[in-house]
């Protein structure tokens, strides 16, 4: 198999699953969010800050056209706002096999509440923030991924041994 993309909502477990499941596997470990913060030389909060959403919206879409011609057999985990834009749904397709890392929002909200580096949460109330993008969000999860894993209650190794048995599926 070529790449294996983590997708999901903030706070789904994608860096920390991707990590592990990259090093078990052997293969590369890719994070969109830190590509495109080394490559800007700044943080995703001074990018939003500055420029704006859609300019980081137009950087991820830069690396997603960038990474076809040169990833293969990477654990990529992305950012949780790129499967929004359809484009990107095909790019991350075309990467290889997407698996979207679900959880409950009472799951997310206790994984992001203390977390100041996400300009997506900042300002207003948080859980109906959380609970909007979600709304927004899920079926466009579920159309960009080939595959569906909860998080809720599993361990990082459980959710890894699920990976495995689907994408042993997956071919
Ligand atoms: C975003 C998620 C973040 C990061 C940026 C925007 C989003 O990535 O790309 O803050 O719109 O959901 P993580 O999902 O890795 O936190």
């Amino acid at each position: 198999m070529k790449n294996i993309i983590l997708i999901g909502f903030m706070g789904a477990g994608k860096t920390t699953v991707g990590k592990l499941l990259a090093r078990e596997r052997q293969m590369q470990f890719v994070d969109t969010d830190e590509r495109i913060e080394k490559e800007q030389g700044r943080s995703i909060p001074e990018i939003f800050s500055g420029e704006g959403e859609p300019y980081f919206r137009n950087l991820e879409t830069a690396l997603l056209r960038h990474m076809q011609e040169d990833t293969e057999r990477c654990v990529i985990s992305a950012g949780g706002g790129m499967p929004v834009r359809e484009e990107n749904r095909k790019l991350l397709r075309a990467l290889g096999c997407v698996i979207y890392l679900s959880a409950a929002k009472e799951t997310i909200l206790e994984r992001v509440k203390n977390d100041g580096s996400r300009p997506m949460l900042n300002g207003g109330d948080l859980k109906e923030r959380v609970e909007r993008l979600m709304r927004e969000r899920e079926a466009l999860y579920r159309q960009a991924a080939h595959i569906e894993v909860r998080t809720d209650g599993r361990s990082v190794r459980h959710v890894i041994q699920i990976i495995g048995q689907e994408t042993r599926r997956f071919g």
